[in-house]
């Protein structure tokens, strides 16, 4: 009788531990975030309680897309330098890839494959397989490849536009879906590189790569709902200019002139050209803060994912500008906006009923 009391006391407080231990997990997993998982941490080993910081126990395989120049990369030199393994793809293979060669003890960890983001659904998949052998899985998904064709609306037509989609926000979805059972597999992560120009739409010769970030940001947005319930986490990276070696780079569109255009072609041309060169942005710096989120390390540690990520101060004035003039417009237009549905609640039909 004795025993049987004792045994019932201990189990009470037993089961009462393990529950605090469960609650303490999910607040912490609340306000600091999810811990990564780590493969090399079976469930057994695992703490009941969560580790306080959402760094990975893990090397992690990053799979990172146009590392030929600009923001890819350097955030291929600053994955490896935090002793990840990165498979980088490339245009081309013969590009000269690196001004500054690595260091040997880097060089193991990096694969470099050819890839073009526009070349379709089965083509990339049966690539991505491949490189996703070459050490049994992909952590982070980096979609950084992109072009930034300028010209006007009237000019470019839908062929500007299309050809730019077909970087920007098709390669960009092809990849996505072609590399998300390997990402979904390791509970890792989706990092998409948009633009400040989703916001920043009200400036002559962006249409179409404004639009074609528009089109990654609500992409992206509604990708990281859908992957919630499988752990996976999706980062938007919006950079306003950086020095790179040149997302509008390319030469201004002037295939289909308009007479009536002219003034304004020639002075756009003129500003985009003046601009490389001139950026704030620092890319190396914007990369090392991607792969600080990304590890939960250095300014990242103990703060909560962001999903977006504002980078450079001309981004977060533009998005704050745009904010204001949405509120602002809202305020003057709510009540005539509002004032136009039904006087009275929908009668369910018969059938419905
Ligand atoms: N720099 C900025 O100020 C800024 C601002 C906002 C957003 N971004 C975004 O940041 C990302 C990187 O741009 P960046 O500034 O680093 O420019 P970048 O130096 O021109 O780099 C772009 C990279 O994308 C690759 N790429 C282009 N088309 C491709 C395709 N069809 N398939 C595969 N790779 C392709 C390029 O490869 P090739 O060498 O073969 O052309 C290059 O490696 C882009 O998504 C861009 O929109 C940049």
């Amino acid at each position: 009788m004795i025993m049987q009391s004792l045994f019932q006391y201990f189990n009470t407080r037993l089961h009462f531990i393990s529950d605090a231990a469960r609650r303490y997990e999910h607040l912490h997993e609340f306000f600091v975030g999810r811990s990564h998982s780590s493969k090399d941490v079976s469930k057994s080993e695992k703490p009941v309680i969560a580790v306080k910081s959402f760094r990975p126990q893990k090397q992690l395989v990053w799979l990172i897309t146009g590392t030929s120049t600009g923001f890819g990369r350097r955030l291929v030199r600053s994955a490896l330098q935090r002793g990840d393994c990165v498979i980088a793809t490339v245009r081309s293979l013969d590009a000269d890839l690196d001004d500054e060669p690595l260091p040997e003890e880097f060089e193991k960890n990096l694969r470099r494959i050819q890839l073009d983001v526009t070349e379709g659904e089965e083509c990339l998949k049966a690539k991505v397989d491949e490189a996703a052998a070459i050490w049994g899985r992909i952590d982070v998904l980096v979609n950084n490849a992109g072009q930034g064709l300028v010209g006007l609306s009237e000019e470019g037509g839908s062929s500007l536009y299309r050809r730019t989609f077909n970087v920007n926000v098709f390669g960009l979805i092809d990849m996505t879906t072609v590399t998300l059972p390997w990402i979904r597999e390791s509970q890792g992560c989706i990092v998409n590189v948009g633009s400040r120009s989703a916001w920043k739409t009200e400036l002559v010769g962006v249409g179409p790569y404004s639009a074609s970030k528009a089109a990654v940001h609500a992409f992206t947005e509604t990708l990281a709902t859908e992957l919630a319930q499988f752990n996976v986490r999706v980062l938007l990276v919006a950079p306003g200019a950086f020095r790179t070696e040149g997302i509008h780079s390319r030469p201004f569109f002037q295939d289909r002139p308009i007479a009536a255009y002219d003034n304004v072609r020639e002075t756009t041309a003129q500003r985009f050209a003046s601009i490389t060169g001139t950026q704030k942005g620092d890319p190396v710096r914007a990369m090392e803060l991607v792969v600080d989120i990304v590890r939960g390390e250095g300014t990242a540690e103990h703060k909560p994912w962001p999903s977006h990520l504002i980078l450079g101060d001309d981004a977060i004035a533009d998005v704050k500008a745009k904010s204001s003039k949405l509120m602002a417009t809202l305020e003057k237009w709510e009540s005539t906006g509002r004032a136009v549905s039904f006087d009275s609640s929908p009668v369910r039909s018969r059938s419905a009923s």
